[in-house]
């Protein structure tokens, strides 16, 4: 018989149907052109990892990673699990990371086996406390992880100073911030190590897919991540023919496929515009929300006075009576959600976790609600659900 986890609430709100007047939380944006292209490639020779896959990987660096070297995978958690690899973990390794994000962030680090460090949010914001970094590290700590929780910028220069400082790799788990620019540079800039995400509601999606970028002149370790995500083959050579290359590292199966690029090309050109249709709708969120009874805007400034450009993913507030809430724009056909939970609370995490304590997190773990916020609404939306929230609940 199947049982329900210690924490399992059945939810009163399941999804909304999508009709008029309903604002769902999440929406793919798929760009005009992405059936033509997948049509080509359907005609063509390759539909698993082929030309489109490097066409892509070259085009998205060079829009975002800054000309380093891109490697298309199956889904961000692959790209997140080849870059575990790289940093050579094992089960005498400690690797410091988000206690509140996507369970994607930490699950390929069981698979590891490693000892998990989670680090409390910040209080005002979702983003880990990178202020508690240094008082974490050890002679075990082999890797460190955050997130820039619905596009805002996490503490990116105490990261890149421990990187130098200590050796010890960044990881950008970067599902969530496509575009954020800080001091004007793309994510990749600033660590060894980014991941994208291109799942179903990210900005731009290729179905499932992700990207590794790797900003290190090592061309050992570029071969490397390339045949970890072949089974540790070199692809190249086989396919050239050369059939008697020995497997010598344990890779798996990571790779993204032609009709998925295809997909993502399509969409590349759109990029700059979902963004800056995101960033207008999270703006409008932010001056009509902030100073309302009993919420707390906690997606970070909008504008970049701060040095930064907003990933805009998720619109997320700290709200009194949150489950009221979330029931009253139910009731009016707006879906609301929490989304992630802060990780700890998995019992796959049990085990590998370090025991400590979460004392922001505790705080604000039952108030935090993500609101629409994506290509299908506009404008007149944001303000249709701000009214609501105005008005109480
Ligand atoms: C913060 C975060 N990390 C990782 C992932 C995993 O990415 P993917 O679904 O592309 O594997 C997601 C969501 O999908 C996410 O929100």
């Amino acid at each position: 018989m199947a049982t329900e986890p210690d924490n399992y609430e059945p939810t009163e709100m399941p999804l909304l149907k999508e009709e008029d007047g309903t604002l769902v939380l999440f929406h793919p944006f798929i760009a005009p052109e992405a059936s033509s292209e997948v049509a080509a490639t359907l005609g063509s020779r390759w539909i698993g990892e082929g030309p489109k896959v490097k066409l892509f990987e070259k085009k998205f660096s060079e829009m975002e990673g800054a000309g380093f070297p891109a490697i298309a995978t199956g889904a961000g958690t692959d790209a997140l699990h080849i870059a575990y690899k790289l940093c050579g973990l094992d089960a005498d390794s400690e690797v410091i990371a988000p206690l509140f994000t996507c369970t994607a962030t930490n699950i390929p680090l069981l698979h590891e086996r490693v000892k998990i460090r989670f680090v409390d949010v910040m209080s005002d914001s979702l983003n880990m406390d990178v202020s508690q970094i240094r008082g974490m590290i050890n002679k075990k700590t082999k890797a460190i992880v955050c997130v820039h929780y619905g596009g805002l910028p996490c503490g990116l220069d105490e990261l890149s100073a421990i990187e130098k400082e200590y050796g010890i790799p960044v990881i950008q788990d970067g599902a969530h911030s496509l575009g954020l620019r800080w001091r004007g540079l793309p994510m990749s800039h600033w660590s060894r190590y980014t991941m994208y995400s291109f799942q179903a509601i990210k900005h731009i999606t290729t179905g499932d897919g992700g990207m590794l970028i790797i900003n290190d002149t090592d061309a050992g370790l570029i071969e490397k991540a390339k045949r970890l995500r072949w089974f540790g083959i070199e692809r190249e050579k086989k396919l050239g023919g050369v059939w008697g290359n020995d497997i010598k590292e344990i890779g798996y199966k990571y790779q993204m496929t032609d009709v998925a690029a295809s997909i993502g090309l399509a969409a590349l050109p759109h990029v700059n515009s979902v963004l800056q249709h995101r960033r207008n709708l999270l703006s409008i969120y932010e001056q009509r929300l902030k100073g309302v009874d009993g919420v707390r805007f906690f997606s970070g400034a909008v504008t970049g006075e701060q040095g930064y450009e907003h990933g805009a993913w998720l619109c997320t507030i700290l709200a009194e009576k949150r489950k009221d809430l979330q029931k009253m724009l139910y009731d009016r056909g707006i879906e609301s959600n929490q989304v992630h939970y802060r990780n700890d609370r998995y019992s796959i995490f049990r085990e590998s976790a370090v025991d400590d304590e979460y004392p922001n997190m505790d705080r604000i773990q039952d108030n935090y609600l993500v609101l629409p916020l994506h290509n299908k609404i506009i404008a007149e939306d944001v303000h249709r659900i701000c009214d609501l929230i105005s008005k109480g609940w």
